[in-house]
């Protein structure tokens, strides 16, 4: 059986009222769109057809994936318009089904979809539904007497008896083609909005005697449709939640799951605890027994086992190895490789900076194009001076240097093995192994000084 999925993502999201298209607004900053075509993906689904109109190449651009056909929806009509358009749009491929989904319901999840298309009959139409204690503003499911779905019926054209329904169209629908082709051709847009409803299909379908095959989702919070800001926190806060649940399953403690954000890849290793506000984003790896602080932002790093990292750290495209303790307030910038049993203190900066184990920068640092020996202790307030305007020089710290606070290191400079550098310090040249090097004006006292006179 070939089946193509129609991503409906074309739709105003008036209710967002915002610049950006709805499908680009982000959840665990990826656009919803994204989190739709991921979801499909992963079903083994090769044709996919994402209609798109509102933002128009601004949401192609956000997208960016290859493999994606666009079908480009210019007024939207509504979502039988837009599954219409779609139609047309694959004519050329030979497609036994439709798999629909909204580009606005980013949860769903590829488990729940990969199982609809199994349980679904090939002649009939499946149905995805949900029961919810609060369904305004959605589609009902109307049912027989006999309990067979007859149609879905949109909140501005149900009955007063209509609207007490509580069981919804999620807008996941497993179609055959052939009739779909037909039916699509028969849709109209007399109703409350005067749209065309990809939900009167149910009602034609039933018609032409093709079986209903409805399923009841059995968690509500996949197929939560994001029409409003609120919806969208709400949705976020519910993924969010999932994402701490899963790693507390695997063994990882927080101080407060609701307070966490995963926006990204985590992985973790035995007894790791994580404090509150943590954010987790790209890539992250964390060894084990690794304490992350309160108010810490992680962005494609590692950690080796047994480190810290204190309150209000943020560190990017870093390597962190075993045992060391970073922050609280530093920041490890892009192409920090830190060994182990290293000290990074309190509002420290680092950028491309190589630091071997069982150094100390404990204060005030800036620390660029860096490469640190073994041991090495860095005074508070030291600074790579490497950048000239134009180009960027390498500090070269030997192992056992003892850079006496206040320092400038004007690179490019090496400052030899074992070597001393005296407080306040401006080095802008290479400083010899195993002596005291200091270069600030030597102190004096003016004997016979007299205060002004007032
Ligand atoms: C829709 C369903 C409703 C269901 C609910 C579930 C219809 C008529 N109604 O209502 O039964 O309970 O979703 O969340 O289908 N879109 C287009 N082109 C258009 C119009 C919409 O691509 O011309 C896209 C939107 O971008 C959106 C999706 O279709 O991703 C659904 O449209 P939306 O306006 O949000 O429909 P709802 O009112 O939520
Ligand atoms: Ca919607």
């Amino acid at each position: 059986m070939s089946i193509a999925a129609f991503i409906l993502a074309a739709g105003k999201g008036t209710r967002m009222r915002s610049d950006t298209p709805k499908v680009l607004h982000q959840l665990a900053k990826k656009p919803l769109l994204r989190w739709v075509i991921d979801a499909v993906s992963v079903c083994h689904i090769q044709d996919i057809f994402v209609v798109y109109g509102q933002g128009g190449e601004q949401v192609k651009t956000a997208i960016a994936l290859e493999d994606l056909a666009w079908v480009y929806q210019q007024e939207q009509l509504g979502t039988g318009h837009a599954v219409q358009c779609a139609m047309q749009a694959c004519t050329k491929v030979d497609i036994d089904q439709v798999l629909i989904v909204y580009g606005d319901t980013p949860l769903i999840s590829a488990q729940t979809l990969t199982q609809f298309i199994k349980q679904t009959p090939v002649n009939a139409v499946g149905l995805l539904t949900a029961k919810f204690d609060e369904p305004y503003g959605l589609g009902r499911i109307i049912r027989d007497a006999a309990n067979n779905v007859t149609a879905i019926v949109e909140e501005k054209d149900a009955s007063k008896a209509q609207k007490t329904i509580n069981e919804i169209n999620t807008g996941i629908m497993l179609i055959p083609a052939d009739h779909l082709k037909q039916w699509l051709t028969e849709l109209d847009n007399n109703n409350a909005q005067n749209e065309y409803y990809i939900t009167d299909v149910i009602a034609m379908a039933v018609q032409d005697n093709v079986e209903i095959a409805a399923y009841c989702v059995a968690d509500n919070s996949e197929v939560q449709g994001i029409n409003t800001r609120a919806q969208l926190a709400h949705s976020e806060r519910i993924l969010q939640m999932k994402n701490a649940e899963q790693l507390m399953d695997q063994g990882v403690s927080f101080a407060d799951p609701a307070r966490f954000d995963l926006c990204g890849e985590l992985e973790c290793g035995r007894d790791v605890c994580i404090d509150i506000n943590v954010i987790i984003e790209g890539t992250v790896t964390l060894g084990n027994n690794v304490k992350i602080g309160a108010n810490v932002i992680l962005k494609n790093v590692s950690i080796g086992d047994d480190t810290e990292i204190l309150p209000n750290t943020m560190m990017e495209e870093s390597h962190v190895g075993k045992a060391c303790t970073i922050g609280p307030f530093a920041r490890l910038r892009p192409g920090t490789k830190i060994a182990d049993h290293v000290k990074v203190g309190n509002f420290v900066e680092t950028k491309k900076a190589i630091i071997d184990s069982g150094s100390k920068l404990s204060h005030l640092s800036y620390i660029g194009d860096a490469v640190i020996g073994k041991n090495v202790n860095i005074g508070a307030g030291t600074i790579t001076c490497n950048y000239d305007g134009v180009n960027k020089f390498t500090t070269t710290i030997e192992d056992g240097v003892f850079v006496g606070s206040d320092t400038q290191l004007i690179a490019p400079v090496t400052i030899g093995k074992n070597a001393y550098i005296g407080a306040g310090s401006s080095i802008n040249k290479d400083a010899p192994a195993d002596k005291l090097t200091v270069a600030r004006a030597r102190q004096k006292t003016i004997e016979h000084w007299q205060p002004p006179k007032k």
